[in-house]
Formats: structure tokens, C-alpha cells, sequence
């Protein structure tokens, strides 16, 4: 479990937007800037933030399926941030994505056969009777009945279309999966069926898992370790007791602080609703200093001046912010 799978180091993403007359000016969104990470083998790293803050563009670099503007990316101690062709394509069988919308993930003219078995099809020459007992067998672990095989996604609940792309993230045995906000378009009483079959699906496949949600009671109860994203960037780290015990950054703080007290002790580590005023900056137009500056209610000078370090602030605990440094 203390194994590094994954690493990363001053990971980007930018997205480039020409703009102004005949598009001459560029303009620059960092929709991930510099993020650091370790992911450990068997663990489930939760990565939380508010819609924008750059976690699905974090999951998609991470797994290589957006090319890095800069940084670094080790898995199983390989680096791998700029590798491409077939030594790109041997390490994405290892990675996979299951995608926050079932129904668009699913491409609506193929039947649930083509669709899970897809990867299988570009990563091995399978005879036709041997893929279909594959995908009968990945239908079974996703607790799907067999005669779903020729069935199209417009024919099933979104439940159910959840499971198919679990199943075909599951189809080259993968290590790592990114599960976008994977029970966000589902009902409460089929999220928590999903939830049960991932974690049963992590223990079997030794699995390990970057949970991406924007809803922190979620987190709580599924993953060991919990990263916070604002506008791009890790803003605090933890184990995901630590985290909701002793947050630290002042937006980890209001984030929880807006969740419903589940103990006593929580109430007492967050007495009051922490209302976040001021504006979000663009993420087009950053100012220098902490990107979250502009809604800290504990700012000080050097903040709008200067970049937050990096503190170590206890076994497994990092805070990106001036307070702490
Ligand atoms: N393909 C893209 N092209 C341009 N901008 C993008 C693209 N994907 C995401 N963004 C921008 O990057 C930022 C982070 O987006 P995203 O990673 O989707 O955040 P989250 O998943 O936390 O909601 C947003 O400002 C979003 O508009
Ligand atoms: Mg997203």
C-alpha cells in the first residue's frame, strides 16, 4: 500500500485560444498548473474542487490522455510524460478512465459488445468466439446479465450504461483507473450500488483508483488520501482522516465548512460556516501570488506577491500556502 504507482511533478496543462484581430494574441488557460501527486499502489486518491478547478483536465494528463504542456510523470517508476507511439500505447492499457456522463461516453451505434470490446480489438487479435467470452465475463464482474451484449446504451438505465464503461475500463486489466465523478449523473439509490461495486472491484483487482468529485461528503467515506484543487492547482494534501480532522488551507477549511457536521469533534475543528466572498479570478487572467488570494479571508501582503511554497506539515500532509511555510 506505501508503494508509489504514480508520481507526478509540476505537472501542466494549458490550453492555448487564439484571440484579439486575425487571432494574433494568444491567450493562456492553466487549467492545471504545476500539481504535484503521489499515488500509491491499492489506495484510492480522491481529488475534490469546485466545476473548473482543473480535475478532469489533472486525471486526463495524468493518464496521458492530454499531452502535458510541462512536468514530470513516473508510473511504476518509468517516466513517461513525453513518450509516444507504442511505448505510449503500452503504458494507456495500464491507465483508464471511466467518464462522469455515461450516456455520452457510450457511442450510441454500437451495441454493448463493440463498445466493451473496443480496447480489447486495438490491444490484442482475439478470435471473435474468445472476445465475446471476454466481455460476457467483464459483463459479469459489472454484475450485468450476458443477453446485455447486443444490446444498444439507448436501451439502458444510466446505471447500467455506468457499468458498461466500467467494464471496458476494466478490459486490459488495468492498474490505475480515473473515475471522473463517476455517480454524479445518478440517482442516490444507484450511486451507492456503483460505489459498492468499484470498491469491491478495487479489492478483487487490486485496483487503484484517482476518485474525482466535487463533493467532499463523498470523498470521506471512499478514499485514504484526498488532494484539493482550486483554479488549477493542489492547494492541500492528506490522508483523508487528517484532512477532514485538521484542514489546514484556509479553502479546504470553507470547503468543509459547507458540508453538514457529521460528529462532535468536527464541530469542533469547524465551529462556523466559512462564507467564501470575492470573486474567482478567470483562468485566463491569474494574478501573480496565491490563486486563491482573492477569496482568503487570512490574506496577508505576500500573498498576492508571491507564489505559496510547498510546507510539509506532517506525516503524508501538504498545504500550499503562505501560513504554513
Ligand atoms: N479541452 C479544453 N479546451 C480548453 N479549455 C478547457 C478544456 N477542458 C477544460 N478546459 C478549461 O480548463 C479549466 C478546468 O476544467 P476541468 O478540468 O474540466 O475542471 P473540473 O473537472 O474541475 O470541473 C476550466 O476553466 C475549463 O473551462
Ligand atoms: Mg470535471
Amino acid at each position: 500500500m506505501n508503494q508509489l504507482l504514480m508520481k507526478t511533478e509540476g505537472l501542466c496543462k494549458y490550453f492555448f485560444r487564439d484571440s484579439g484581430l486575425l487571432g494574433r494574441e494568444q491567450k493562456v488557460l492553466k487549467a492545471v498548473d504545476t500539481a504535484d501527486l503521489e499515488v500509491k499502489h491499492g489506495e484510492t486518491l480522491a481529488l475534490v474542487g469546485e466545476s473548473g478547478s482543473g480535475k478532469t483536465t489533472l486525471g486526463k494528463t495524468m493518464i496521458r490522455i492530454y499531452k502535458p504542456t510541462k512536468g514530470k510523470i513516473w508510473f511504476e517508476g518509468d517516466e513517461i510524460c513525453s513518450v509516444e507511439g507504442d511505448r505510449l500505447r503500452h503504458y494507456r492499457r495500464y491507465m483508464q478512465m471511466v467518464f462522469q456522463d455515461p450516456t455520452s461516453a457510450l457511442n450510441p451505434r454500437k451495441t454493448v459488445l463493440d463498445i466493451i470490446s473496443l480496447p480489447l480489438r486495438t490491444y490484442q487479435n482475439l478470435p471473435r468466439t474468445e472476445l465475446r467470452e471476454r466481455v460476457k465475463e467483464l459483463l459479469e464482474m459489472v454484475e450485468l446479465p450476458p443477453d446485455f451484449l447486443y444490446r444498444y446504451p439507448h436501451a439502458l438505465s444510466a446505471g447500467q450504461k455506468q457499468r458498461v464503461g466500467i467494464a471496458r475500463a476494466l478490459a486490459l486489466n488495468p492498474k490505475l483507473i480515473v473515475l471522473d465523478e463517476p455517480t454524479s449523473a445518478l440517482d442516490v439509490s444507484v450511486q451507492a450500488k456503483i460505489l459498492a461495486l468499484l470498491e469491491r472491484l478495487r479489492r478483487e483487482f487490486q485496483l487503484t483508483y484517482i476518485y474525482i468529485s466535487h463533493d467532499l461528503s463523498v470523498v470521506k467515506n471512499i478514499s485514504d488520501r484526498t488532494a484539493v484543487m482550486y483554479l488549477g492547482q493542489i492547494v492541500e494534501s492528506a490522508l483523508t482522516d487528517n484532512l477532514f480532522e485538521s484542514p489546514l488551507h484556509p479553502y479546504t477549511r470553507a470547503l468543509l465548512s459547507a458540508i453538514p457536521i457529521i460528529s462532535a469533534e468536527e464541530q469542533e475543528v469547524i465551529p462556523e460556516e466559512i462564507t467564501l466572498v470575492g470573486e474567482i479570478p478567470s483562468p485566463l487572467d491569474v494574478p501573480p501570488g496565491c490563486n486563491f488570494a482573492s477569496r482568503c479571508q487570512e490574506k496577508m501582503p505576500i500573498c498576492e506577491a508571491d507564489e505559496p511554497p510547498l510546507a510539509k506539515v506532517g506525516n503524508d500532509h501538504y498545504v500550499w500556502c503562505h501560513r504554513y511555510s
